[in-house]
């Protein structure tokens, strides 16, 4: 089968390492693509905001799968353009898609067929959204309801800062996203990622992770698209994720199709797990960046059958096994990053860090004279296996080491919460 799989960072790096795999890919086309995608696929220069031109590559090129790695393109409708086309697509309809595209909705969602979320409310205009801050005091938590490139969360310690964010939201910070604005109920606990693959009816667990949002060590510093992570998560114990089946995934796949919105593709649960249970964060309908790199280093399976036994409604009858490893993944961000990142500096060294057992990804990288640059923000995400989190954090620090690349940063600390743990054992 050929594929055309959609994105260029990281995560479809990864996607793409695991497709190319694959016994049953004949041919693996990507979209942009970047330098390291193609290692393993053929990189086209389309225009993937143009639906009709990717459903003409599609056809011109017997594409039998589009795989499409970010939100972007499923939130703008790109699975309904394609399927409208004949072409089959793993991801979200637009319907379906507003799981990531709308907080709102996702809320709605939550209080109607009773998963457990923090309490809320929806909001179009700020003297409404400040009067609900005001009567329920800090911390309390503010979001942009629409996509904001991970920029439209605001946990506020105080009532004046929440106040601040909701002001900043309509006065335009976030342009369209923030024209409605979700206030919700701090939630204190641990965070996990948890990932299901999903067919319009039945979820197939497929793995947990815990990424490091802060820029700096210690979780400091601003937020960006996740410096590192790690898998398995630990909080996600087997009856951890049972419970999180029970309460909150299979309701939300009967409550979509209930609504005639059926969700087919990767569902990302953001999860706090509080002294009460697992509570809703909030809802992806794409793999993380960069936790979709430690999950591929350990899924032991093809990757291939999964994504087709999701779009065919197959998944009831599959199963996924995993390496018993830890891998974790270490994102170099070129400096100034989450700012405004410096851009092309050359980065070498990666033949000599790559390994057994240790993979380098590339997100913002691209090739220039000959020599491999920085082009964006995160720029490499060093992905390692080990026995332990500790050991594959060791493995990828090492690797870290061996890069030749001054102009480019990391955390020094990613998977800190399992290391003080192995450590207690
Ligand atoms: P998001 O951009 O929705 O992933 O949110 C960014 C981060 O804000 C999350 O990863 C959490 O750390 C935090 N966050 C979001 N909602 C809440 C909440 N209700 N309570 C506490 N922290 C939250
Ligand atoms: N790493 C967080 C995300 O992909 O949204």
């Amino acid at each position: 089968m050929n594929i055309l799989l959609i994105g260029s960072g990281g995560r479809e790096h990864a996607l793409a390492w695991k497709l190319a795999a694959s016994p049953q890919l004949t041919k693996l086309y990507c979209a942009p693509g970047n330098p390291g995608i193609a290692r393993e696929a053929e990189c086209v220069a389309l225009d993937v905001t143009d639906h009709a031109a990717v459903a003409a590559f599609a056809k011109a090129n017997d594409i039998g799968l589009v795989v499409v790695g970010p939100e972007a393109p499923l939130v703008a409708g790109m699975a309904d353009d394609l399927e409208a086309e004949g072409i089959r697509v793993f991801g979200p309809s637009k319907a379906a898609a507003r799981l990531e595209g709308s907080k709102g909705f996702t809320k709605d969602l939550c209080a109607r067929f009773n998963i457990p979320t923090g309490a809320y409310g929806r909001f179009s205009d700020a003297a409404a959204a400040r009067a609900y801050v005001e009567a329920q005091g800090a911390p309390i938590v503010v979001k942009a309801d629409g996509l904001a490139a991970g920029k439209g969360v605001t946990v506020a310690m105080t009532v004046a800062e929440a106040l601040g964010a909701i002001d900043a939201c309509f006065d335009g910070a976030f342009g369209g996203a923030g024209a409605e604005v979700v206030v919700e109920e701090f939630l204190d606990g641990e965070e996990a990622s948890f990932f299901c693959l999903c067919d319009g009816t039945s979820a197939l667990p497929f793995g947990s992770a815990q990424d490091h949002k802060r820029v700096g060590e210690g979780d400091t510093g601003p937020n960006t698209g996740g410096m590192g992570a790690y898998s398995p998560a630990p909080v996600m114990t087997p009856e951890m994720t049972a419970r999180v089946m029970d309460e909150i995934v299979k309701p939300t796949l009967a409550g979509m199709a209930e609504l005639g919105c059926p969700f087919q593709g990767v569902l990302f649960v953001g999860l706090m797990i509080t002294a009460q249970g697992p509570q809703l964060i909030e809802y992806n309908v794409r793999f993380g960046d960069p936790e979709c790199q430690v999950l591929m280093m350990r899924l032991k399976d093809d990757l291939l059958p999964l994504l087709n036994g999701a779009v065919d409604g197959q998944l009831s009858h599959m199963s996924a096994r995993w390496r018993d490893d830890a891998a974790l993944t270490v994102v170099m961000a070129a400096n100034g990053y989450p700012g405004t990142p410096q851009k092309g500096s050359v980065i070498s060294g990666l033949e000599k860090a790559a390994g057994e057992g240790t993979e380098i990804f590339h997100a913002g990288t691209a090739e220039k004279d000959g020599q491999l640059v920085a082009a964006g923000g995160r720029v490499l995400n060093v992905t390692a296996l080990g026995k332990t989190v500790t050991e594959a954090r060791d493995r990828a620090y090492e690797a870290v080491d061996r890069i030749d690349w001054p102009q480019g940063f990391c955390r020094r600390d990613i998977g800190w919460r399992a290391v003080e743990r192995e450590k207690a054992r």
